[in-house]
């Protein structure tokens, strides 16, 4: 049976490292996963006010998570903290009641990113805050935070090293397993 996971990424830049990064750690996941890449940056900033009568990207984007088996996302570190884009689009999954959270239940895993050597700890903490409170079940380990970014995937996709290929390789295959274990199986499915 494939897996159907949802790949969003923090930073709306053209040339943005960590799409590069989501990328490669696409191509290097076991072929059960299948991917659907899940945009942001088109989203209205939420308010309550719009909770009776959405905009159409909200309904898009609450669509698109909620036919996801899973939840991986890349992002980059803005300010110590995450991108307001990322902030902004799991304010709207969660939303407009409790009842109506996409994100509930459903497995995640998180990877940061960075161009700097000390980069994306603050940002994939700060996600996983988040996380609790909306009920993504968050793969603890291992944990991601790509430093030295630009040296660990190339432009053209490829691993900077054997190493950083085997790790990107390895975190996929534990997010497998990780939906695997957690996973609410059939797309949509409450356990
Ligand atoms: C940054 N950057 C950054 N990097 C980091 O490691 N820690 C940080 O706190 C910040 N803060 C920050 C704030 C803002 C507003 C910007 C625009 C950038 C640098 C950031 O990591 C770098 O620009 C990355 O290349 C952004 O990721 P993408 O767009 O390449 O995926």
């Amino acid at each position: 049976i494939s897996t159907r996971v949802g790949i969003i990424v923090g930073s709306l830049r053209t040339e943005s490292i960590s799409r590069r990064i989501a990328h490669a750690l696409a191509e290097r996941a076991p072929g059960s996963m299948e991917f659907a890449w899940i945009e942001i940056g088109d989203l209205p900033l939420y308010s309550e006010d719009f909770d009776d009568d959405p905009p159409a990207q909200w309904t898009r984007f609450r669509d698109e998570v909620r036919s996801c088996d899973g939840l991986l996302f890349v992002t980059p570190e803005y300010n110590r903290s995450i991108p307001g884009a990322l902030k902004n689009a799991t304010d709207i999954g969660s939303r407009p009641d409790e009842d109506a959270n996409v994100f509930d239940g459903k497995p995640a895993a998180i990877v940061s990113v960075s161009p700097y050597a000390n980069g994306g700890m603050a940002a994939n903490h700060a996600l996983r805050q988040n996380f609790v409170y909306i009920n993504l079940r968050t793969m603890a380990q291992p944990e991601a935070y790509i430093g030295m970014a630009e040296d660990v995937v190339d432009e053209e996709g490829r691993a900077g090293s054997d190493e950083s290929d085997r790790l990107l390789t390895e975190f996929m295959q534990a997010f497998a397993e990780w939906i695997a274990l957690v996973g609410q199986g059939e797309s949509g499915e409450r356990p």
